[in-house]
């Protein structure tokens, strides 16, 4: 007999089937509950809420384990690429070599931006947020394709080949030109003889006098960074990306939705914040063990640690600390700030404040170290963490365009006042 959960209300048992994913996770289908008793499941938060069932990636956070489409986040990390991973992800399979060459000839041929656009930037002020920027020119992109981004589901599904890989494309060049308008510098176009990742630093650093090559060990370390950024399941901006794709919308401003969520210091935003507490940890001279009492104590958070779904390492952490150290190490390059960061760690985890809690390091306690290793100036770092991160709100997008669900809509419990009447202004 199949597994099923019962639910009294007021002496009365209601019956509900149990649902497992291929993972063995399980969870009670309530959808018909509302119907049969008038109730409704309250999870602020939806710590305990299966919002749809997925294909793309499986964390266990209670063992640190991360996979995409089954394939272990460490043997990506060791064995592929980004734009492979980012394939993986989108199409459900690893690219053969006809896949792959298509793929990223589609990408190349997308990374000039159309001459009207590039006018754009000057509509911002020069200390306008890259996110801020990012999240515009996204909703802006579609604009300038309006057969991708009609919001006829079928023909964005016609065009969503063309569409996702002019969006992996054009967010490097977005975020590169971005970074030259705060500067103040020219921007570089982009070269057909590059690959992703090259492109994208030659766009952030060639001036029009000196061409920029990246040291191979930056390029890899960059990849790696985009990779391990590639999807996380059900977290903050790729359910956004869902809510939003839900109504109907096309891809474009279903990212830039994204975006906008990722870009909260809780979120992705933590890798910026990282780095800041770093800094400002040597700043005032302290080993680190002022801050973690400060942390115990409610004044600070340790950022970087904790997370949602992981009582474990996160794995990706584990791989960036590591990388991080590698890349510093073949550059000759130390860094106190990792120093710091290691102190804090070790730290971390012999105490018993973060042992209870479960307090792990998680991706963007060393993603901020490793941008700052390859020279990405501290204000990029959440716009590398979405250009990572565009694949996987990419495959969600196509995975409600292509399902059969229904528009996103959670419901409440009004706690406001009841039945008032209107109160003319001469009465207030
Ligand atoms: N430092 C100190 N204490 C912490 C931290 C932290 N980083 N994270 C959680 N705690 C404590 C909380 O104060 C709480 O303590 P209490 O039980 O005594 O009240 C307990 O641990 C549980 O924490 P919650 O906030 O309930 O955990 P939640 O799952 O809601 O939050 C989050 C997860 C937002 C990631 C949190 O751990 C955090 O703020 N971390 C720092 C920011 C960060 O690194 N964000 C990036 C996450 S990864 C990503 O989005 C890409």
């Amino acid at each position: 007999m199949s597994e099923s959960a019962i639910i009294t209300i007021g002496g009365e048992n209601h019956q509900y089937p149990v649902i497992s994913g291929t993972e063995g996770e399980k969870s009670v289908d309530i959808r018909k509950l509302r119907a049969d008793t008038g109730y409704i499941t309250f999870d602020e938060g939806y710590g305990n809420t299966g919002s749809c069932q997925s294909d793309i990636t499986f964390v266990n956070g209670e063992q640190g384990i991360l996979r995409h489409r089954g394939i272990p986040i460490e043997e990506l990390a060791d064995k592929s690429s980004f734009l492979s991973t980012a394939y993986l992800v989108i199409y459900g399979h690893l690219p053969t070599k006809e896949e792959s060459d298509a793929f990223r000839a589609r990408i190349a041929q997308n990374a000039q931006l159309h001459e009207d656009f590039r006018h754009h930037f000057h509509g911002f002020p020069r200390d306008a947020h890259p996110m801020a920027v990012l999240g515009s020119m996204l909703n802006a992109l579609g604009c300038y394709h309006p057969e991708m981004a009609s919001n006829n589901r079928q023909q964005d599904l016609d065009n969503f080949d063309d569409a996702a890989a002019l969006l992996i494309s054009k967010v490097r060049s977005i975020a590169a030109m971005t970074y030259r308008m705060k500067e103040g510098l020219p921007f570089v176009w982009p070269r057909k003889d590059n690959s992703y990742v090259e492109n994208f630093l030659h766009m952030m650093f060639s001036e029009p006098y000196a061409l920029y090559e990246p040291a191979t060990e930056v390029a890899s370390a960059l990849d790696l960074f985009l990779l391990l950024h590639t999807d996380h399941e059900q977290n903050c901006s790729t359910s956004t990306v869902r809510m939003v794709a839900s109504g109907g919308a096309n891809l474009f401003p279903s990212v830039a939705a994204g975006v906008s969520a990722l870009w909260g210091p809780l979120h992705g935003g933590a890798n910026t914040a990282v780095v800041k507490m770093l800094q400002n940890i040597h700043l005032s001279g302290d080993d680190g063990s002022k801050f973690i009492e400060a942390a115990k104590s409610g004044k600070a958070r340790l950022m970087g640690f904790g997370h949602r779904v992981y009582k474990n390492y996160d794995p990706r952490a584990k791989i960036l600390g590591a990388a991080t150290e590698k890349l510093l190490n073949s550059l000759g390059h130390a860094d106190p700030l990792l120093e710091i960061a290691k102190r804090l760690e070790t730290a971390a985890l012999q105490d018993t404040y973060f042992i209870e809690r479960k307090l792990y390091p998680n991706v963007d306690f060393y993603s901020g170290l490793i941008l700052k290793a390859i020279g990405i100036p501290v204000e990029m770092f959440t716009v590398m963490f979405a250009m990572g991160r565009l694949p996987g709100w990419i495959a969600n997008w196509r995975e409600i365009a292509t399902g059969t669900i229904r528009i996103h809509r959670p419901r409440q419990i009004y706690t406001g006042p009841v039945n008032q009447n209107y109160i003319p202004i001469k009465e207030r």
